[in-house]
């Protein structure tokens, strides 16, 4: 069986190599594309971002990916410095640059920018932000299902930092994949403040208990564009499916378990601390979602 893999391995692709990256309105080969030691993303963690895909020369769910970012940047009162159609011009400029069509990752970024001196007050950072954006060539390449552990790292409470929020610092969710790791599993599954299981430290989670899918309440985890697709995809095609508190025991006992994310679309769940789901391959209802999302995405970016 194969070893180490994460959730976002992709094929090799030398283009990658030479890549255009966004750094403040500029486009820089790779090795040049640098922020400041002083930025407030690199010394904090302040910052927010979105993770995009590119199929057919359309950015998948632009709008969705759109409103959560400048909802993100709202909440952490950080002025992006631009609209949306700047933010989105900026993105066609870097697709632009790398001649990208399809099969194209982006990871966008927007940092509350430079700061005078080397400390936390968010008014040391008056240079205005930091937009950085990075596009790959990437095509998902995952040689088996993921494994994943649970972990004692829980998502957090709104009050502390929003969950929600898809922030530069992931210092929780990347414990909890160390942890995960060292238990031998590729990804954390990660549980709730109440014990009920949540979500993994990158992706969204569900199961399939006797042909109903279910997933999280939503509190507590990223409010994924691909999560909130496969419900209404079921939904639409007569699918049960429930946002709910379950617990480990109802975890172990599915017959299938599947990720969702930009990047993996959804990923096969093999097993669970070391107990095998269902017969540990993707299962039939995931196949059906991932085809109802692979016409999704055919009709979004046609
Ligand atoms: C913690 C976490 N959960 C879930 C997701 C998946 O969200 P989406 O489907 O919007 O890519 C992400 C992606 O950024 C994430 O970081």
């Amino acid at each position: 069986m194969t070893d180490k893999m994460s959730t976002h391995q992709a094929e090799e692709d030398a283009r990658n190599e030479d890549i255009r990256i966004y750094v403040d309105g500029e486009l820089k080969p790779r090795a040049q594309a640098t922020v400041s030691v002083y930025d407030s993303g690199f010394m904090l963690g302040d910052g927010v971002w979105e993770g995009l895909r590119l199929y057919n020369g359309s950015w998948a769910f632009l709008d969705e990916h759109m409103d959560r970012l400048f909802e993100a940047a709202r909440a952490i009162d950080l002025d992006i410095g631009m609209d949306r159609d700047g933010v989105i011009a900026a993105l066609r400029e870097t697709q632009r640059a790398n001649d990208m069509q399809t099969d194209a990752h982006a990871r966008l970024m927007v940092t509350r920018g430079v700061k005078m001196r080397p400390f936390q007050h968010p008014s040391l950072s008056r240079s205005g932000p930091t937009m950085v954006i990075i596009m790959e060539h990437s095509r998902p390449q995952l040689p088996r299902p993921i494994r994943l552990a649970t972990v004692p790292h829980l998502r957090g409470l709104p009050m502390t930092q929003d969950p929600k929020l898809n922030s530069h610092s992931k210092l929780n969710c990347i414990l909890a994949c160390i942890a995960a790791e060292k238990a031998g599993a590729d990804e954390a599954l990660m549980l709730d403040v109440n014990g009920f299981v949540n979500t993994t430290n990158a992706c969204n989670f569900f199961i399939v208990r006797k042909g109903e899918v279910w997933t999280s309440t939503g509190d507590y985890c990223m409010n994924g564009i691909t999560r909130q697709k496969v419900i209404d995809l079921c939904r639409a095609d007569g699918i049960p499916v429930h946002e709910r508190n379950y617990s480990l025991v109802d975890t172990y006992g599915a017959q299938e378990a599947f990720l969702t994310g930009t990047f993996g679309a959804q990923t096969p769940v093999g097993s669970i601390d070391g107990r095998v789901i269902g017969t540990g391959e993707i299962g039939p209802v995931t196949e059906r979602i991932r085809a109802l999302y692979k016409g999704l995405i055919e009709r979004e970016c046609a």
